[in-house]
């Protein structure tokens, strides 16, 4: 009884705060084309929504359809998601796209498990489409939401581990309103991104402030309960960096594995350089070893020691199958993972470019 008046009490709250400050005009909202909204959720999955803005333009430009979509090459779908990063949803986005199209004639399942079966699409990306593309009542719970309703219910465990999930998953259920289930999930994100953020949150401003334990209690900077610090393995790779002075050789990692599909340098030795160099086409005349870089997987910190090799290329060298160079221009827009993109960009400002 109690539980079910404090629900009403939440839900009231903030179906009324999306309509009169919530998000009403992003680019995936007004439609019930399901393409889009899957689009959208796919891209805000681990990004914030100012910077999505402009890749899901493109890609809905790109694209206009998820048959476009499912007949674009890799190659294509990773360019073009270059710079969003995780770059798994690119290739989870495109095996979903054929999936949909060769197992549902090109149209979205409307059911919750269908849909979860799909490539990239968990529990909650699942409930985000059947809310705005179907209209059907189902519970979200992304990173936000669970900050969200870890403070207003002082929930106290890390969200992350099975156990406060399921209990989360459980309030998650019991809170849904029996209507305007768009407003109430919109509203959901929305109070996570712009008011109930993970530093300094903005109690004032919030529809549920009168009955928010962390605020109440204030222990908004305690809940949710940080991921419990895990020491990971250590591995030191070198990678090779070849430049004849306007492009770097780049390598296409296997499409399964870490940064599957994208552009990468290639793992080698100091002492192997010159032999990498004359397999490539090139005459190494100078090996330079670059301050290293660390880089943390959820399963390893990789130390990445750059070893920088000036080379002279044969005039016209064209790379091999799973090779290529890069213009020094071209790397900014190449599907290239984070680390790797930085790297290139410090080191193309203190190359002078050569003529040849
Ligand atoms: N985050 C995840 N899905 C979202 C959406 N549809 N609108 C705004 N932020 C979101």
């Amino acid at each position: 009884m109690r539980e079910n008046r404090s629900a009403r009490v939440f839900s009231t709250r903030l179906i009324d705060w999306q309509r009169h400050h919530g998000r009403h005009d992003l680019p995936w909202q007004n439609t019930r084309d399901a393409y889009r909204i899957w689009l959208s959720e796919i891209m805000l999955q681990q990004t914030q929504v100012g910077t999505v803005i402009p890749y899901y333009a493109r890609f809905v430009e790109c694209f206009p359809t998820i048959e476009a979509l499912a007949l674009a090459p890799l190659a294509t779908v990773l360019e073009l998601w270059a710079g969003l990063g995780y770059y798994a949803r690119a290739r989870n986005l495109h095996r979903c796209a054929q999936a949909i199209v060769a197992d549902y004639r090109a149209e979205f399942p409307r059911d919750l498990q269908s849909l979860c079966e799909l490539p990239g699409i968990g529990r909650s990306t699942a409930a985000a489409i059947s809310v705005f593309a179907f209209g059907h009542r189902a519970p979200i719970l992304d990173g936000n939401v669970k900050r969200v309703l870890a403070r207003c219910f002082g929930i106290d465990g890390f969200p992350g581990s099975a156990a406060t999930e399921n209990v989360l998953w459980s309030l998650a259920e019991t809170l849904l309103p029996a209507k305007h289930i768009e407003a109430y999930t919109q509203g959901l994100m929305d109070l996570g991104s712009t008011v109930c953020t993970r530093r300094k949150p903005s109690c004032e401003a919030c529809p549920l402030h009168a009955m928010c334990i962390a605020r109440l209690d204030g222990r908004q900077a305690e809940l949710p309960v940080a991921r419990p610090v895990k020491v990971l393995p250590e591995r030191d790779t070198t990678l090779l960096l070849l430049t004849d002075g306007n492009r770097f050789l780049l390598e296409r990692r296997p499409p399964v594995g870490i940064w599957g599909g994208l552009l990468s340098l290639p793992e080698g030795t100091g002492a192997g350089a010159s032999e990498f160099a004359r397999r490539h086409g090139c005459r190494l005349l100078e090996a330079q070893v670059l301050p290293s870089l660390k880089h943390t997987f959820s399963h390893l910190r990789l130390n990445i020691l750059p070893l920088l090799c000036t080379v002279k290329a044969t005039p016209h060298l064209v790379a091999e199958a799973g090779w290529q160079w890069l213009e020094h221009g071209e790397v900014d827009t190449a599907a290239l993972p984070t680390p790797i993109m930085r790297l290139l960009k410090t080191i193309r400002k203190s190359i002078p470019p050569t003529r040849d």
